[in-house]
């Protein structure tokens, strides 16, 4: 329908607006993507900013993903098109038309997808993510080991969300390509690394 239509596009262009580069202009940081890893997001804006910043970007960019979903569900869109919604949004945090299309790895956007599935399913990844960042001190890895694990998750809890979730999981690890590199390589910068690998 074209309400459908309208709630996917709406997500592309939410998911478009890449804090990260917003609020690194607004605290006078210069462009993340060419500075620390070069990603637009959270972790490197902390490694730029601070946490102050960093906070500002990670609430905006989990938002990008909770408020289309969310809205699409109280307009009454069908589950497979709720999935659709949380794609598009993700895929304009990758791929933002308004940011020459050179967007982050949308581990923050996704997380926000998928946040109306329920705090358990939240409450375990969060805590995945967060032990494996306090003891190896690397986001990408705590990123991709826990969205790694949501698709099983997500198929316990619940299952009729598996195979969107999974396909969510398969774009973000494929974004993580260099990171996978560098850690095999031993050259993945720690989340308090401020050398740049630029
Ligand atoms: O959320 C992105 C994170 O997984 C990796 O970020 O800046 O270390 O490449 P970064």
């Amino acid at each position: 329908t074209a309400l459908t239509i309208l709630m996917f596009a709406s997500a592309y262009l939410l998911g478009s607006i890449s804090s990260a580069i917003l609020v690194c202009r607004l605290f006078s940081l210069g462009d993340p993507r060419d500075q620390g890893s070069g990603n637009p997001g959270a972790t490197n804006v902390l490694r730029l900013g601070g946490k102050y910043p960093a906070i500002l970007v990670l609430v905006f960019d989990v938002l990008k993903g909770t408020i289309p979903v969310w809205g699409s569900y109280y307009l009454g869109l069908e589950p497979i098109d709720l999935a659709f919604v949380a794609v598009f949004a993700c895929i304009g945090h990758m791929f933002p038309v308004f940011f020459d299309f050179s967007g982050g790895k949308a581990v923050a956007t996704a997380f926000g997808t998928i946040l109306p599935l329920g705090l358990d399913i939240a409450a375990i990844l969060i805590v995945t993510w967060g032990v494996i960042v306090s003891l190896t001190n690397y986001s990408s890895l705590a990123a991709i080991l826990s969205v790694g694990l949501a698709p099983l998750i997500t198929w316990m809890l619940k299952p009729e969300y598996t195979l969107p979730v999974a396909i969510l999981s398969l774009l973000i690890i494929l974004r993580h390509k260099g990171n996978i590199v560098r850690l095999i390589q031993g050259k993945e910068p720690k989340v308090s690394q401020k050398n740049s690998i630029k």
